[in-house]
């Protein structure tokens, strides 16, 4: 196998390169030469794993496509999915599914596109946001293979989803950044870098979205999402609380955060790496001792980057994810959402059904897209975001956790790329009063039907789960748990764990 050993001399040579260099921007412009193509491959290929081909790189177009009528900054419609299965005689006015294009105010021509479900329990139910990372895939992700009220049959036609987090919620899903999915701009410059960019333009549109709907406003408002969503969802959480406390424009009624499988403190969460894949038994003792020394590198390489860099974050990417691809050279052709499962092909998973869904003329007329293409992943917005791959979110954590603003951290245990182990790490470090409470806390078993679906930690406003028998997409592979977790979290009620036994003997 020659695969292992280029990579292997890869990983090497970064040593070589790094260790016999004195000083470090040495270092960096060395590592720069590499910056134009490797992060493009990575990107098509982290696509390609995904069998979705988008027609364009990003969504990038010639002018503004989506008329808005004179003055308004937000254009939504209600509409109806061709092609359900069972809506029967089912209206518009029923469904409550809408779909809108929202302006954004920080930007020279930049468009958002979400979608929006009521809730079909009770309008009261809180309204839910979800992210998809990428960074640069589509929440429709989501919306069709995880939470969203419709799965996509082989016939492409939808099938109610039994477990979709819109039977307690009322649901929107984001395409950002700009340049994802049906989101678009006229502009490039309106490509997006940074967490202030990215929690910015998402609090511009909440505003936006709740003037639109002020039935909605003082329902509870959960922020959810998963992979590189670790990194806008505490930044967005912050930048929300930060306005209600400013008193700017609308009080969002923000009662917590849940990240699944998320990227969120990465010193901590790139030295995870070789300890899950050997607990795992991916790689061999040698294998780990040998990765284990980019390590101290990587965390020296973070350190650089801090919490404003720009090359030096850019350049902390290449090292420390020399890291993940040495484990995954000798892992063989595991899918690193889920190491249970084999890549066929180049392929991890299959949704291209998504693509054509929304590719489909009468769906795309039903959204009123006009001639949007839908771009499911773009890697020019993903290497537009390399700069802030790097970024520790976790900072901006306890300040909202003090105000009694609840996280959840969930994980699939079989996800390698953002594994439990290392999200339960940075959770258990992070400094805030309730810390040792929580690092002392029992584990308890979350009970959905009478058996485990996984295990617990909770103190106060923080609570961490680890999902059984589940990926990266938590959702996806076990869809009732996750429909409980949410609903659980939300009312109070996951502490519980959801075994009246435990309950019992604690009283
Ligand atoms: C399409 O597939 C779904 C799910 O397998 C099935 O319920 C439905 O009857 C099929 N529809 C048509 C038109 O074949
Ligand atoms: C919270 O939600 C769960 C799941 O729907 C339910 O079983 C439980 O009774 C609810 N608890 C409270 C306190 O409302």
């Amino acid at each position: 196998m020659a695969k292992p050993k280029s990579l292997c001399l890869f990983s090497f040579s970064l040593i070589l390169l790094i260790s016999s260099c004195a000083a470090v921007y040495p270092v960096v412009d060395d590592l720069r030469v590499a910056r134009s193509s490797f992060p493009s491959l990575q990107a098509k290929k982290l696509i390609r794993e995904l069998n979705l081909f988008p027609k364009e790189d990003v969504n990038v177009v010639d002018e503004g496509r989506i008329s808005f009528p004179e003055g308004s900054k937000l254009v939504e419609k209600r509409f109806k999915f061709p092609d359900v299965e069972g809506l029967g005689g089912v209206s518009v006015e029923d469904l409550g599914h809408h779909a809108g294009y929202y302006k954004l105010p920080n930007s020279h021509d930049a468009r958002m596109f979400y979608f929006f479900f009521e809730s079909r329990n009770s309008k009261k139910d809180p309204v839910v946001i979800w992210l998809t990372g990428g960074p640069g895939c589509s929440s429709e992700l989501a919306l069709f293979y995880e939470n969203g009220p419709f799965t996509i049959a082989d016939n492409m036609s939808l099938v109610w989803n039994e477990f979709g987090w819109d039977k307690a919620s009322n649901l929107l899903y984001v395409d950002q950044p700009i340049g994802t999915g049906f989101s678009y701009s006229s502009d490039r410059r309106d490509i997006r870098h940074n967490e202030d960019e990215v929690s910015n333009d998402l609090y511009d549109f909440l505003q936006a979205f709740f003037a639109e709907h002020p039935e909605f406003a003082n329902n509870d408002f959960y922020i959810t999402g998963e992979s590189y969503a670790g990194h806008y969802i505490p930044a967005f959480a912050a930048r929300v609380h930060r306005g209600n406390k400013a008193k700017d424009g609308i009080l969002i009624n923000l009662k917590g955060f849940a990240i699944g499988n998320g990227l969120t403190d990465p010193a901590v969460q790139y030295k995870a790496y070789p300890d899950y894949a050997l607990d795992m038994g991916l790689i061999k003792e040698s294998d780990y001792k040998l990765i284990n020394k980019i390590v101290p590198i990587c965390e020296f390489a973070i350190k650089l980057c801090g919490t404003d860099g720009t090359i030096s974050c850019t350049a902390s990417y290449f090292v420390c994810n020399a890291i993940f691809s040495g484990i995954l050279a000798r892992a063989g052709d595991i899918n690193y959402y889920d190491i249970r499962k084999k890549c066929v092909g180049s392929l991890c998973y299959d949704f291209s059904n998504m693509e054509t869904f929304l590719n489909k003329k009468s769906v795309r007329d039903a959204l009123g897209v006009g001639n949007i293409d839908f771009v499911s992943c773009s890697p020019t917005v993903y290497q537009a975001m390399l700069v802030d791959w790097m970024r520790n979110l976790e900072v901006g954590i306890p300040a909202l956790l003090e105000d009694g603003i609840k996280l959840l951290i969930y994980a699939g245990e079989y996800d390698l790329i953002c594994n439990w182990l290392g999200n339960s790490r940075w959770v258990h470090a992070m400094e805030w009063s309730g810390q040792k409470e929580f690092v002392a806390s029992p584990e308890v078993p979350f009970v959905v039907d009478g058996s485990e679906a996984g295990v617990l930690k909770t103190h106060g406003p923080l609570g961490f789960l680890k999902v059984h028998d589940a990926g990266h997409m938590v959702p996806m592979d076990q869809p009732k748990a996750a429909l409980e977790m949410l609903k659980r979290w939300m009312n109070g009620s996951l502490a519980e764990g959801g075994s009246s036994e435990k309950l019992f003997a604690e009283m």
